[in-house]
């Protein structure tokens, strides 16, 4: 039985998702669950291209333990240097850089001719084991690369000290069948290939980069670079669920197996949902909202009679805990603690004191408090950011005959300001009112309202997204009121751009 890894850059290529920016403490929150989930190596951002990814690797370096952690770099000297400077202090470290190797883009992006392009990746893959022993090298394009010419810069870079070597289907453009019998070209082909691990990194422009990434574990590949969800550049990643339910439920036909915690996928799923607002459709293979709901009269007459009619996963293998547990306004802080550590917290005091008063407040509101409302609570914390403004009260009122109007008060740097505004309905009132106290012109992009848990007193969860100066940022609120909530998100997205504009 072989161990693939999984390299995870669900903080580098996930980012690069439309409107998926993440500021320090959110990275910092995916990196740590990440750790919990087991992969094997996080790529936690591209140093070279802002300060605020390189200070999101450098502090994911120095407070994560477990996994590598890696940085990005362009095939030139400041990348490398500026990732190293990043990744130095973690435990384990590892450099990835890459070079274009695709005739399409030699010619047309870079203007260089091959020759140039494997000696500078040589170079450069040696400067970086000069700060490193782990350094990954990527041929970008490699889809579309001449088999021959991929051949002789994968020997050179393992020559120049490359331990990985990275095979992106950078467009998405490959099928299952071709990318296997390339994996198996490189292994048949280059002579040194059993000094390094074959990684493969695959996008979903056609819908195959899960399957195109099992096929090269078939051919030899051990590692998969993919991401939470799937998100990613365009049409996304590789989605780590996928692949790495597929390997686990499908042991029999790839005699391989990976480091991950199934049991960890839905909470980081849910964590990266909640960061990234980047919703998974209720159809997504694991993850999907429906990927466990049995629809059919025939279907459930098969699962009453025997799970295994229907059911090639077990929810439970995911971490969906079909048995709900309940606690109430009467539980106290000790069950509180121990169900959190049972979902797999492991909050300090301070956190636990924090979020437990925010539970005593929830269970005044809310009978039945679900594990789905305790991970709600937990991220609402790990969302917090320094409060430029904070909601200090608000009035609605709308009806049949009756024009919304909202009666916000806010605390900001310059005292506490009261506004009324009216608008086309209750949530736009309010947003006005907050715009005109605070004085921002940001633009809303995005606004969504979902129930956490069932019932009427179900917590809302609002996302919104602003968008001002080219800054994208995404906005959380949580409560039993969804305008309430709506009030919340919106202010603690002001809040995210406040800290971006410092
Ligand atoms: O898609 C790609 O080619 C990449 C490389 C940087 C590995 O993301
Ligand atoms: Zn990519």
């Amino acid at each position: 039985m072989r161990t693939i890894k999984i390299f995870d850059t669900t903080l580098r290529d996930g980012e690069q998702s439309p409107g998926a920016a993440m500021n320090i403490q959110e990275k910092l929150q995916i990196a740590k669950q990440l750790a919990r989930l087991g992969v094997d190596i996080i790529e936690a951002g591209f140093a070279i291209t802002s300060p605020g990814d390189f200070e999101a690797i450098k502090t994911i370096s120095g407070e994560v333990e477990g996994p590598v952690i890696c940085s990005l770099a362009r095939a030139k000297e400041t990348d490398i240097k500026r990732a190293w400077e990043a990744i130095k202090d973690a435990p384990r470290k590892r450099i990835h850089t890459f070079h274009s190797t695709s005739d399409i883009h030699l010619k047309y992006q870079f203007r260089v001719g091959r020759e140039e392009a494997l000696k500078t990746s040589v170079e450069m893959v040696k400067l970086a084991c000069s700060f490193v022993d782990d350094v990954q090298f990527s041929p970008m394009d490699a889809t579309r690369t001449d088999l021959d010419y991929l051949c002789e810069v994968t020997e050179a870079v393992i020559e120049a000290g490359a331990s990985t070597v990275n095979i992106p289907d950078t467009v998405g453009y490959t099928i299952p069948n071709e990318f296997g019998i390339m994996i198996k070209a490189l292994r048949d082909r280059v002579k040194n290939i059993d000094n390094a691990v074959i990684a493969v990194h695959c996008h979903n422009d056609l819908g195959l980069a899960a399957a195109n990434s099992l096929s090269a574990v078939l051919n030899g590949a051990g590692q998969i670079e993919c991401t939470v969800n799937g998100i990613g550049e365009r049409a996304g990643n590789c989605s780590l669920e996928e692949v790495v339910m597929a390997m686990r439920t499908r042991r029999d036909i790839f005699n391989a197996d990976t480091n991950i915690i199934s049991e960890e996928i839905m909470r980081s799923s849910k964590l990266v949902t909640k960061i990234t607002g980047m919703s998974v459709q209720p159809n997504k293979a694991i993850v999907g909202a429906n990927a466990f709901s049995h629809e059919s009269g025939i279907h459930q007459d098969g699962l009453l009679k025997e799970k295994t009619t229907y059911e090639i996963i077990t929810p439970e293998t995911i971490g969906l805990n079909k048995t709900k547990f309940v606690l109430g306004k009467l539980s106290g802080r000790n069950a509180f603690r121990t169900r959190l550590g049972i979902l797999g917290y492991a909050l300090s005091d301070e956190e636990i004191n924090s979020t437990f008063e925010r539970f005593k407040k929830l269970a005044d509101q809310k009978k039945e408090i679900f594990d789905e409302d305790l991970e709600a609570l937990v991220s609402e914390g790990f969302t917090t950011v320094p409060e430029t403004y904070s909601l200090v009260d608000m009035r609605i009122s709308s009806g049949f005959h009756e024009k919304p109007t909202a009666v916000i008060t806010l605390k900001t740097g310059d005292g506490v300001i009261e506004k009324t505004e009216h608008g086309d309905g209750p949530v736009d009132a309010i947003f006005k009112a907050i715009t005109s106290i605070t004085g921002t012109k940001s633009e809303l992009v995005k606004y969504e309202v979902k129930a956490i848990t069932g019932g009427t007193d179900a917590l809302g969860e609002v996302v919104c997204s602003l968008e001002e100066d080219n800054r994208r940022v995404i906005g959380h609120g949580a409560d039993t009121d969804v305008i309430i909530a709506s009030a919340k998100a919106y202010v603690n997205a002001l809040n995210k751009l406040a800290v971006r504009k410092k």
